[in-house]
């Protein structure tokens, strides 16, 4: 029986999890830290080293009690390498050095990205019905929007934003109507109240690969209709019901939330994933044998991508992690050391964080 303790700490949450052959979670427990940045408009990195720092022996320690296992009962542990911000990294990868220098198991350095892909497909080992592979996986986060064809072999990198990613522009357009952080769940609870082809918008073509994203030039639609408009009052009502409560219900965000302004957040959600689910169709097209779509990383969550994608996809099933394992946290770094468990590959006590770490 092995199991690896993985510990993820590349943004915003403090995360470790104990993962028993592969496919048992015996713990996940997650520590946001979404409050405190919250009132920021978004994650300020040197608060949130200071916040893992602050919670990853308490976590690292829950995980394992919850698990009802000790370190002797340990055979790996994993932690996130990369990509992500640096102070953030260093806390969960550099306790993880300390826990295979102390008990003599080996470590596992994990890329984020592969974090959220693998957890897919645990959760396909744990229904019984394996994500079918060549897969496409997309994969929408607030740092990444990239697509990759995986395979037993490895990972190859289809297409990519050029700019910002999906997650980001969600963010930033909640940002700049004072929606304040993170911005897709918000978004994603009011867009339902509006009329996705309210306000039109327009996605311009990325010279090069027609399977590279952008964002940026909807960002700026978005903001061209902002100063069109007056919204000056409506902005400042939401800044102060976010200063009360940082999480108000959709009933308070939508008595501050005229119409028009309903139909700018449906429209923009609408236009966004018509164009990951667009380019996941045109990779799709292009690979040779492919089985499978992979949806995943935090945008995964969104309820309108998924009814968009529904259970097939250019003919392909589709896979979308629950929302538990959508966002950041540690059975998905597990998932992704358990296949380099079985291969042995194991890292050095001088591996590095790496904050632009590609996967492919
Ligand atoms: O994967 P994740 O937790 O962290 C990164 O690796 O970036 O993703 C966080 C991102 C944020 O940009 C957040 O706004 C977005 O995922 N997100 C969503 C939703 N829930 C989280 N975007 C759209 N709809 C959602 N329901
Ligand atoms: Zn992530």
């Amino acid at each position: 029986m092995a199991r690896i303790l993985a510990i993820e700490s590349s943004c915003d949450e403090t995360a470790a999890a104990v993962l028993e052959d592969g496919s048992r979670v015996l713990s996940n427990v997650v520590a946001s830290q979404l409050a405190l940045h919250a009132k920021y408009g978004g994650v300020v990195p040197e608060l949130a080293s200071r916040e893992h720092l602050r919670s990853v022996v308490p976590v690292v320690r829950e995980a394992l009690q919850k698990a009802g296992v000790e370190w002797r009962d340990l055979s790996a542990v994993a932690a996130t390498s990369g990509p992500g911000l640096a102070g953030a990294l260093l806390v969960g990868l550099t306790y993880g050095k300390a826990i295979s220098f102390a008990t003599g198991i080996p470590l596992i350095a994990v890329h984020h990205i592969e974090g959220h892909i693998q957890s897919v497909m645990l959760e396909g080992r744990q229904r019984g019905e394996p994500v079918g592979l060549p897969a496409l996986a997309l994969v929408a986060s607030g740092g990444h929007t990239h697509m990759y064809e995986v395979c037993d072999s490895g990972y190859r990198l289809l297409g990519k934003t050029r700019d910002d990613a999906a997650g980001e522009a969600f963010d930033k357009v909640a940002k700049l109507l004072g929606f304040g952080y993170p911005g897709g769940p918000v978004i994603d609870r009011l867009a339902p109240h509006g009329d996705p082809h309210g306000v039109p918008f327009t996605l311009a073509r990325v010279k090069g690969s027609p399977l590279d994203f952008s964002f940026s030039g909807l960002k700026t639609a978005v903001l061209r209709w902002v100063e069109g408009h007056d919204l000056a009052a409506e902005i400042e009502a939401r800044k102060q019901l976010v200063r009360h409560d940082p999480q108000p219900s959709s009933e308070a965000w939508l008595s501050v939330t005229p119409q028009a302004t309903r139909d700018l957040l449906a429209s923009f959600q609408h236009t966004v994933i018509d164009e990951l689910l667009g380019h996941a169709a045109a990779a799709a097209a292009q690979m040779e044998d492919v089985r499978s779509l992979i949806i995943t990383g935090g945008v995964a969550c969104n309820a309108g991508l998924r009814a968009a994608a529904g259970k097939q996809w250019a003919g392909l099933p589709v896979y979308f992690p629950t929302p538990a394992l959508s966002t950041d946290n540690a059975v998905m770094i597990a998932a992704a050391a358990w296949a380099k468990f079985e291969r042995g590959e194991f890292a050095p006590l001088t591996e590095m964080a790496q904050p632009n770490a590609a996967l492919a």
